[in-house]
């Protein structure tokens, strides 16, 4: 990283160090707790999901997160061996002591279900005491991209928990949404770090790719048994895929900063996982692509945006409707093109894309 950069990263934290917002003060779920009812939850839980699944998603909750320092080591070593100092800094002093108040909501609900304490520690134990099989690199720009993206699946997580409790258990509903709000501030800066790197760094691009292309969740490592079901319990809590894919979509395209890197983003995955793009594999729709210069990367990019409903991010520049700048031949034949390629860029692949980054 150039020294600017490290300086800008640096002010990033430093801002960050100043307003964290609200954090959770233990306190306030302990009076929670004191008169949590939870006897209407397990009677009211949607269709599908059985008691047992509503209790696996409560303990998937809680053993991930409890395992903070699990996490807290790995990026702190890394961060200290590649002399980011703002990384050790922001993971220190901010995420640790913050993500270390996320796990107590989900074990008090449990216990109020009749779980005894002295089991659900030995759980907690038993989690802390795994290691954590981190396969999606480990310079500051992949924990960056890392972290980004797994804020967002836990934002996303504890959201779809707040949504189904809000009926039946209003103050375990709280708790999770409490949490859940946390969880956007983390992705929010996860986001801010790794858009400054590229910035500082446009070659660190690629490294979004690599991630999104090894990803899994922590919880993968540290409680395989109930993560491998996450994404059928996500179904099942009846998650809105459409928003959270478009939510996606916007955030690499926020720390990309162009559509051509969202486009080769896209492409590169869809290639590697032997997708089609289209009537075209997705092999040979990257070799086209670098056949003409890659050029093509940006409409690409661009009809993912549209696909996505976000068609406006591009038009303030290139002279749509309300950009206020005339739209010239050569610009609209360019939207023409753009909105052919979203329509094909079918739900179905918009939806793996998605997926690959929250189970
Ligand atoms: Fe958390
Ligand atoms: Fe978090």
């Amino acid at each position: 990283m150039s020294a600017g950069g490290s300086r800008q990263l640096g002010r990033v934290v430093a801002g960050i160090e100043r307003a964290p917002g609200k954090m959770i003060d233990p306190a306030e779920f302990a009076e929670i707790m004191e008169d949590l009812d939870v006897s209407g939850v397990l009677a009211s839980l949607p269709g599908g999901l059985s008691e047992a699944d509503f209790i696996g998603i409560l303990k998937l909750t809680m053993l991930t997160e409890c395992a903070t320092e699990t996490f807290a080591d790995a990026i702190e070593t890394n961060a200290l061996r590649h002399d980011a100092g703002w990384l050790f800094r922001f993971t220190h002093n901010v995420w640790t002591p913050d993500e270390l108040t996320h796990a107590t909501p989900y074990k008090y609900i449990l216990m109020r279900l009749g779980f005894a304490e002295s089991e659900l520690d030995r759980e907690i134990r038993e989690t802390r005491g795994r290691s954590l099989e981190h396969r999606s690199g480990v310079t500051p720009m992949h924990l960056t991209t890392y972290g980004m993206l797994s804020e967002y699946a836990t934002d996303k997580w504890h959201g779809a928990i707040h949504q189904m409790l809000r009926r039946s258990c209003p103050a375990a509903a709280y708790m999770a949404a409490r949490v859940k709000r946390r969880e956007t501030f983390h992705r929010v800066w996860y986001r801010d770090m790794t858009a400054v790197q590229i910035q500082a760094n446009p070659g660190l691009a690629r490294y979004v790719g690599e991630v999104m292309l090894t990803f899994r969740m922590p919880g993968a490592s540290l409680a395989p048994e109930l993560q491998k079901e996450a994404g059928r319990w996500l179904t099942l809590m009846e998650w809105d895929f459409e928003p959270a894919a478009k939510e996606l979509i916007r955030l690499l395209n926020d720390v990309l900063a162009e559509p051509g890197r969202l486009g080769r983003l896209l492409m590169t995955i869809a290639a590697e996982r032997g997708e089609r793009i289209g009537p075209l594999s997705g092999r040979s729709a990257q070799r086209a692509m670098a056949l003409a210069g890659g050029a093509g990367y940006g409409l690409v990019g661009e009809a993912l945006l549209e696909s996505a409903g976000l068609g406006y991010l591009v038009d303030v520049h290139d002279g749509g409707e309300g950009s206020g700048v005339p739209a010239n031949e050569p610009l609209k034949l360019r939207r023409l093109l753009r909105t052919w390629l979203a329509r094909r860029l079918d739900l179905d692949m918009r939806s793996r894309f998605t997926n690959r980054a929250t189970t």
